[in-house]
């Protein structure tokens, strides 16, 4: 991904006026950082925007998919209504180890459930336990598998349901025929999906880092 001074400035511009440093946060990243986990978790500035949607929705239950360190967790847990529920998955057990700290040390008032394992048969084993369908979802993790997850998720889902995807742009990549790469390829396939399917009504909106990335909205129909 290019690595743009001119787009880093305006992302630096608005994250210094609207997203004031947050000791949790920070020390999420930092034991992030020290654990060695990858520094791929959403940006402050996506951050607060996807609290706010969340805090817009007036969520009680959420469920992510892609914990990381927990960054993007505690911006959803901490805009979910007091006595909220976050359901996040999380492949790697170091991840879900890390988060777990994280998370604790940041979020109050919403249990915050950290579950190993591949998102896909998490999915599906929660439709068949009939889990409560969520209020707001939030896809990022592998991106070849976005389009699966997106139809694994909606039995989860009812309607007024808000879905959101991360990284579904990839600086304009997504726009090439065929997409340059897997990743690539695996958000062309999701945002098709997206665009057409009946039970959803989305759109697409950039992200600007130090390059362009995109953050997916869609809201269930029906
Ligand atoms: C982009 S990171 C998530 C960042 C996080 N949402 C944040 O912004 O703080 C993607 C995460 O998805 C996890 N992951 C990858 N494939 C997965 C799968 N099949 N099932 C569950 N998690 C997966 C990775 O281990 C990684 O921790």
């Amino acid at each position: 991904m290019r690595d743009d001074p001119h787009l880093a400035r305006i992302d630096a511009y608005v994250e210094q006026l609207f997203v004031p440093a947050d000791p949790a946060l920070d020390a999420n990243l930092r034991r992030a950082e020290a654990a060695g986990l990858p520094s791929i978790q959403v940006s402050p500035v996506e951050g607060k925007l996807i609290g706010l949607l969340v805090r817009l929705s007036g969520a009680r239950r959420a469920l992510e998919i892609g914990t990381l360190g927990g960054y993007s967790t505690t911006w959803i847990a901490r805009a979910l209504v007091p006595g909220g529920v976050v359901v996040t998955l999380e492949l790697d057990p170091h991840h879900a180890e890390v988060a777990r700290h994280s998370i604790a040390a940041a979020v109050d008032g919403v249990t915050v459930d950290v579950r190993v394992g591949r998102a896909d048969e998490a999915l599906q084993a929660m439709a068949a336990s009939g889990e409560l369908p969520f209020d707001v979802v939030f896809i990022d993790a592998d991106k070849p598998g976005y389009a699966r997850y997106l139809e694994l998720v909606l039995p989860l889902t009812r309607p007024g349901t808000l879905i959101l995807a991360d990284n579904v742009l990839r600086d304009g990549a997504v726009a090439d025929e065929p997409p340059p790469d897997a990743n690539a390829a695996g958000a062309h396939a999701f945002n098709r999906a997206l665009a057409a399917h009946p039970r959803l009504e989305a759109v697409i909106l950039p992200v600007i880092r130090d390059y362009v990335d995109g953050l997916a909205l869609a809201i269930v129909t029906g």
